[in-house]
């Protein structure tokens, strides 16, 4: 759809909060399709809780997605034949992982409406090339609250390949104009090594653009498998929302109430990036 016939359905000034929940979170990263109940059900009751207009969910694979993405190689395009059954696994265990959080959501009367991926986006060589965005605008116009994620897609010229969560909430709030991003991961936010590998590296509470380019190399590629670069992936994704204006901040969504208060706009420790 045209951003002219956008601005007459009054689909293009939503500004929305977008949040994502990373797999880390979500999942075990150690195991294999190892979901965490207890903090999928939290985090539904968060996100009730604070009761947010103009949201936005993206959540990652964690031990869904990713495990069965390398095994088959899908990040690479397709090459033989046995890789179909693994695209279309991969694509499947990311629907689990959702409905997973679908239900906790919408249990609790959350009107959560999920947006899959792999039916709405082809990407170029790994990047969104074509994204059908009028129905995700419309759902939040109507109130709901539209829940994507990162998933297996076609490309058009690897045949296939995976899209991060990361690049689809960057690519959503650049085009949507994000009032704000959050980002809920498994430690309590930006470092300058990683923290699950140097236990004495420092957090930043604050951070410029400049200040964050500058650091890029410091933010570690996964460890636990992640085939979608891990933090580095995460930062280099979120460069052209921030250079948008877009503020962002990074929190630990394992700690309860943490994405609750960020919601709300209550201050707790984390990592805030601004532009300027
Ligand atoms: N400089 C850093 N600061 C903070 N965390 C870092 C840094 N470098 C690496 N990390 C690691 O990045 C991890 C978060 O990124 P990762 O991609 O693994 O999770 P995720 O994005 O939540 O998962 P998914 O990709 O499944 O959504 C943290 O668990 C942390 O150990
Ligand atoms: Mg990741």
């Amino acid at each position: 759809m045209h951003e002219k016939q956008m601005r007459e359905q009054g689909l293009s000034a939503l500004e929305p909060t977008l949040l994502k929940i990373g797999g880390s979170v979500i999942t075990d990263k150690s195991g294999e399709l190892a979901a965490r109940m207890q903090d999928i059900n939290r985090l539904a009751q968060e996100i009730h809780d604070a009761n947010i207009k103009n949201l936005i969910i993206v959540h990652g694979g964690g031990s869904f997605g990713h495990p069965i993405a390398q095994k088959y190689g899908i990040n690479a395009g397709f090459k033989e034949e046995s890789q179909r059954i693994g695209f279309a696994e991969t694509h499947h265990v990311m629907t689990v992982l959702n409905g997973l959080f679908m239900d906790a959501l919408i249990w609790r009367e959350v009107p959560a409406v999920s947006v899959t991926p792999s039916s709405c986006i082809l990407t170029k060589r790994g990047r969104i090339q074509c994204f059908e965005e009028a129905p995700l605008r419309a759902f939040l116009k109507m109130g709901f609250i539209p829940v994507t994620f990162g998933d297996a897609v076609l490309d058009v010229e690897l045949g296939f390949t995976i899209l991060s969560g990361d690049q689809l909430f960057s690519y959503i709030a650049t085009r949507l104009n994000a009032k704000r991003i959050i980002i809920g991961v498994d430690v309590d936010g930006l470092y300058d090594s990683d923290p699950k590998i140097k236990k004495t590296a420092k957090m930043f509470k604050h951070l410029t653009l400049e200040e964050l380019k500058k650091l890029q190399a410091n933010f570690g590629k996964p460890t636990a498998c992640d085939v979608t670069g891990g933090m580095f992936g995460k930062i280099a994704e979120l460069i052209p929302a921030i250079e948008k204006g877009i503020p962002v901040t990074i929190v630990n969504a394992s700690k309860p109430n943490y994405i609750y208060k960020t919601l709300k706009g209550e201050k707790v420790e984390g990592t805030l990036i601004e532009k300027e």
